[in-house]
């Protein structure tokens, strides 16, 4: 091993996205396979054990890029010098529960949690929340580190950028590897926008391929927007491996850059780029280079675009009010 270990704390590695993440970031998939990572695996004191046992199971995977592991159930050690941080563990929401209920709980998690990243990051800190709702809890973490620079705080609209390339695949009947220039707007729930207007497929206009508007309206929209139910629905627990999918590509692109002629979809603090109200954590789509992200500008939203855009944006509202009023921003 010639290079120094990275470090990278999991939140929540004991539930089911850390079970499907961990084994990937160890094998050199999250950051390359000359780079060697320490896992921080941090828990809640009840799922400790279940980590330790991951934990175990890790160590047999002989992993030559894995250079240790450790698990805690404090932030401040969690975050302490850590370069890349997936906030995964997040308290979902029960029955009975109002959404102010789900994001003043999920404030009890992201707030402390922001707190640690800002004492003890590494400068070089990039952070990842996946855990939901995901745009709104990293804006309350974002919230609690004014020392690190916001643009480093990140939520995952990837796994639904990558399903909506599944989708027009699929109703295309063309590899995935001929889709390019795919993007997610707004938020990671029902609201948000998956946009073909200025995808391409082989070099073309996506949306001149598809040329079927009922389809776009009816089919593909609601489908990749309410997939993460549809999974809930079959397998009875939400996506995991899917998710953990996801949230690896995120970080490598960011890491490693996007390809030439392509970008992708992140969560990101609004610089006020397409109508989108400024330090909004909102999906654009981005390109990555020297470990660093641009949002694209100057594409053409149309006005079918334009008012999906708005609804979804204002959700993010709504719910950036409704964190600031219960003190949580
Ligand atoms: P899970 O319930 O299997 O695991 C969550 C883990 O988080 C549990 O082990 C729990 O003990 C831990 N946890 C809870 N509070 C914690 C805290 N304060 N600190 C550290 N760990 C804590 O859930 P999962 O299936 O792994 O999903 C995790 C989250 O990811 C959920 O909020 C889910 O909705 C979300 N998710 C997001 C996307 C996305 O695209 N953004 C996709 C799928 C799932
Ligand atoms: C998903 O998109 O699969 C998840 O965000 C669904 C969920 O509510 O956990």
């Amino acid at each position: 091993m010639t290079q120094a270990p990275v470090n990278v704390t999991v939140t929540g590695a004991a539930g089911q996205i850390g079970y499907a993440l961990l084994f990937r970031i160890a094998s050199g998939q999250l950051l390359g396979q000359d780079q060697p990572v320490r896992l921080r695996l941090l828990e809640i004191p009840q799922a400790v054990k279940a980590a330790e046992g991951t934990a175990l199971e890790l160590e047999d995977g002989a992993f030559p890029l894995l250079a240790g592991i450790d698990i805690v159930d404090d932030a401040k050690q969690a975050f302490d010098g850590t370069n890349v941080a997936l906030l995964v563990g997040a308290r979902p929401r029960t029955k009975g529960m109002e959404r102010g209920d789900l994001l003043e709980a999920n404030g009890g998690i992201f707030k402390p949690q922001g707190e640690a990243i800002n004492a003890g990051a590494a400068d070089d800190v990039k952070i990842l929340v996946v855990g939901n709702p995901a745009n709104t809890n990293a804006l309350i973490a974002q919230a609690h580190a004014p020392d690190v620079p916001a643009e480093r705080f990140t939520a995952m609209t990837r796994l639904d950028h990558n399903r909506a390339l599944a989708q027009l695949a699929k109703k295309l009947g063309t590899p995935v590897s001929d889709i390019k220039k795919m993007t997610i707007w707004g938020n990671h729930s029902a609201t948000q926008y998956p946009d073909i207007f200025n995808a391409e497929v082989k070099g073309g206009s996506a949306a001149e391929a598809v040329n079927d508007q009922n389809w776009l309206e009816n089919e593909f929209i609601p489908r990749v927007a309410k997939r993460g139910a549809e999974i809930i629905e079959a397998r009875g627990a939400s996506s995991a491996a899917s998710a953990a999918n996801a949230a690896i590509d995120h970080v490598h692109d960011w890491v490693n850059g996007t390809p030439e002629g392509d970008w992708v979809s992140m969560g990101v603090p609004s610089d006020g780029s397409y109508g989108v109200p400024e330090g909004l954590i909102s999906s654009f789509p981005v390109v990555c280079r020297g470990g660093a992200y641009e949002i694209v500008q100057g594409l053409e939203i149309n006005d079918f675009s334009r008012s999906r855009i708005d609804a979804s944006v204002g959700e993010l509202t709504e719910e950036r009010d409704a964190v600031r009023k219960l003190g949580l921003i």
